[in-house]
């Protein structure tokens, strides 16, 4: 098997900020609600055009090339991860040919919230098969188009953005564990579908509480399954990048594994839930901070909609 490189990064965020004080002018809530319950203080919000996935996702992936030096024209693999392409037939077509990755297959992969991590995990199959020496992954969303800004009980939760890394042949192997899972009877709990109704898609539905109670039980046992495989303890990781839903069950799981709040990555005070995209955010936020350096041991781990989850152990750069 070929020896596993994940580094690059890019992050692209609509400059709209949405404050929480903003929300609670159009619907019945408050800052105090949403920042106890949530951890939210504000999120961006993308300009409604045709293109505007497309748009964050190539000047996201655009910084994840130049922080490489990879020319667009070397990439083999364009993975855009994302639940709302501009274009049901798929964006990542529109992602090559702006980036002028002109060599590069290219097509959509959705996961919804696990989508990012599913998409790692994806290319570096390619990677360790030998099939593609480089493969960008995009995680790009922007939900503002599908929420129903009415409804108080998503509305304030979700943000726009996208980030994106690449995942190429290196000299050692970077890769030190994964697992990815899904399980469609509770897809009832948390979906966007197609209304004949409405011959449109209808707003985000999600059961809150039942979502919440998921993700604070799979999300350790992902992580604890991959840590006992790859024979690391959960102190040995240097950074968890939980998918970011929630500040509550980012602590929550820290806590489950004993594990210092400051290794816990949290941006989710000003960025709300990206949905595919709030993993590789956090990242690039981190790694630009200088907080994630070369060398660090990495846990992601996405979860959301199918019901589907996953996670993914890597050394970074
Ligand atoms: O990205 C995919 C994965 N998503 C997640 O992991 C999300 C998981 N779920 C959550 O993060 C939380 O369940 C929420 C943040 C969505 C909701 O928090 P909660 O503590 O579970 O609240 P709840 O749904 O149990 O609602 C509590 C109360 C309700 O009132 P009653 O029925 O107790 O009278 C809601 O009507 O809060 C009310 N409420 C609000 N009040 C003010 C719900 N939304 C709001 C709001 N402002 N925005």
């Amino acid at each position: 098997m070929m020896a596993v490189r994940i580094w690059g990064h890019g992050a692209a965020l609509p400059p709209l900020v949405l404050t929480n004080d903003d929300l609670a002018h159009k619907v019945d809530t408050s800052d105090e609600w949403i920042f106890t319950r949530t951890g939210i203080k504000e999120r961006r919000i993308m300009p409604q055009t045709p293109d505007a996935l497309v748009q964050l996702a190539v000047e996201a992936g655009m910084q994840a090339l130049t922080s490489t030096g990879v020319a667009p024209q070397e990439l083999d693999l364009i993975l855009l991860t994302s639940s709302t392409p501009d274009d049901l037939f798929g964006s990542a077509a529109q992602v090559q040919q702006r980036l002028g990755a002109t060599r590069s297959v290219a097509f959509d992969l959705t996961a919804a919230c696990s989508g990012f991590v599913f998409g790692l995990i994806t290319a570096a199959q390619f990677i360790q098969a030998g099939t593609f020496r480089h493969i960008l992954v995009v995680g790009a969303d922007v939900l503002s188009r599908w929420v129903d800004w009415q409804d108080r009980r998503t509305c304030i939760l979700f943000g726009d953005g996208a980030g994106a890394v690449l995942v190429s042949q290196g000299a050692e192997n970077n890769l030190l564990g994964f697992t990815m899972a899904t399980d469609g009877k509770g897809y009832e709990l948390l979906n966007l579908p197609y209304d004949p109704d409405r011959s449109g898609f209808a707003p985000i539905y999600m059961n809150g509480r039942e979502v919440y109670r998921f993700a604070v039980t799979k999300v350790p046992e992902t992580i604890e399954a991959i840590l006992q495989t790859a024979q690391q303890q959960p102190q040995d990781i240097d950074w968890y990048i939980l998918h970011q839903a929630n500040q509550r069950i980012i602590e929550a799981v820290g806590e489950r594994l004993g594990v210092e709040s400051h290794r816990m990555v949290s941006n989710i005070a000003q960025v709300g839930n990206t949905s595919a995209a709030s993993i590789p955010i956090a990242l690039d936020e981190y790694v630009r901070a200088g907080k994630i350096r070369a060398g660090d041991k990495i846990m992601a781990v996405g979860f959301g909609a199918g019901l589907s989850w996953g996670g993914i152990l890597f050394q970074w750069g």
